[in-house]
């Protein structure tokens, strides 16, 4: 449905048009400035060949290096997986972790490929449905009685989350991981939007497992979507079985972008200033989305995602923004996409963009709702 809206938008723009894009869930600032050098530099210096199948070694040292440094927790470094961003990560988690059949769980709303990517390898995705009362997170009760209906394998949780923003408690966290791994189930957390973190700090599955799968990526807290490349904290036992399929599906990650993300590291005060942008626009909505009548939305605590309820106005989100678009030219995702059950009430937007653009989106749909 969102390539429905990006077409729809591209034609408007095609006609003269200019359209506020809240709708593409991707950072507009550019990687750090340090990861940029050190790709040019790494292209002027030398041909660039595969690498170790589970990433360059430093890089490896340094991504195990982060969690020392903003967890304070030790994670060895043969752990460490590199990976063509969190997308590979998914495959390879399933891949090692499941077998055909296998039932694994997944939140509703979600991010729509890990029911996708299950559907492909065989597997069947169980979805959980949240709601507020569980502040829009898989509960160990959930867990537990989806288990009861039919044994589950694996749960996949995200924290920040696409399409909510939402984020779990740290103890939310860790007493669904151990109701999981109580009854055998593996635990699988993506990680990709920590670092995006307003509402408390978020916390990683690392600190109180070894045997649960982290998932991160590049692509949004350093704003490396496009360099493909993420990593997996992996636990120890499966280490070989991660190096075996990577090396058989892909040989290596493209070797500029794993060059390019050791360096991102260096570059953290230019992204905390990305981030601060983001502090500033999810201000610059939550006071005005409310004046525009949109009076319900989700927790917004990480990421850069709002997704708001917009039952009041219509009975199909999806219809609804693309009204919107047409009619003030502000873009922003139906929520069908996320949540076939409850998606046609919610709408997402997503403000990692300019915050000028944030202002003038919201007083395009105020003026837009007024008439
Ligand atoms: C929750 C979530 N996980 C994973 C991804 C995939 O990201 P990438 O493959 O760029 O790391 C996305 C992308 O939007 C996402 O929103």
């Amino acid at each position: 449905m969102v390539m429905d809206v990006m077409a729809a938008a591209a034609r408007i723009e095609a006609a003269g048009g200019r359209v506020i894009h809240l709708e593409v869930g991707q950072p507009a600032a550019p990687a750090p400035a340090s990861a940029i050098a050190a790709a040019r530099a790494a292209l002027a210096a030398r041909p660039l060949g595969y690498t170790e199948t589970l990433g360059i070694p430093t890089l490896r040292a340094r991504i195990a290096r982060h969690y020392a440094d903003s967890y304070g927790v030790a994670i060895d470094p043969a752990r460490i997986a590199v990976t063509t961003g969190s997308s590979a990560g998914f495959i390879l988690a399933f891949l090692a972790l499941f077998e055909p059949g296998d039932r694994v769980a997944v939140a509703l709303p979600g991010y729509p490929p890990y029911r996708h990517i299950l559907k492909a390898l065989g597997c069947e995705p169980v979805v959980i449905e949240t709601s507020a009362a569980t502040r829009w997170a898989i509960t160990p009760d959930l867990l537990l009685a989806a288990h009861r209906a039919a044994p589950l394998k694996g749960v996949l949780i995200a924290s920040p989350a696409n399409p909510t923003g939402t984020m779990m408690t740290g103890e939310g966290l860790r007493d669904l991981i151990d109701a999981a791994e109580g009854e055998g189930i593996r635990f699988i957390s993506d990680e990709i939007y920590h670092g995006l973190d307003y509402a408390f700090a978020a916390e990683t599955a690392a600190r109180w497992s070894d045997s649960a799968v982290i998932i991160n990526s590049f692509s949004k807290y350093f704003c490396m979507t496009g360099w493909r490349i993420g990593w997996m904290v992996v636990p120890e036992p499966l280490m070989r079985t991660i190096d075996r399929l990577q090396g058989n599906l892909a040989i290596s990650v493209p070797t500029l972008s794993q060059i390019a993300a050791e360096a991102a590291f260096d570059g953290r005060a230019e992204m905390e200033a990305v981030k601060h942008g983001y502090e500033e626009n999810r201000q610059i909505l939550l006071a005005g989305l409310p004046q525009a009548g949109f009076v319900q939305f989700l927790p917004v605590d990480g990421a850069f995602y709002l997704y708001a309820d917009v039952s009041r106005f219509c009975d199909d989100s999806f219809e609804f923004s693309q009204r919107m678009l047409a009619e003030t030219h502000v873009a922003a995702t139906p929520g069908i996409d996320f949540d076939p059950v409850h998606g046609r009430q919610f709408i997402r937007f997503c403000y990692a963009g300019a915050s000028a653009d944030m202002h003038e989106a919201v007083e395009r749909i105020a003026a837009w709702r007024k008439r």
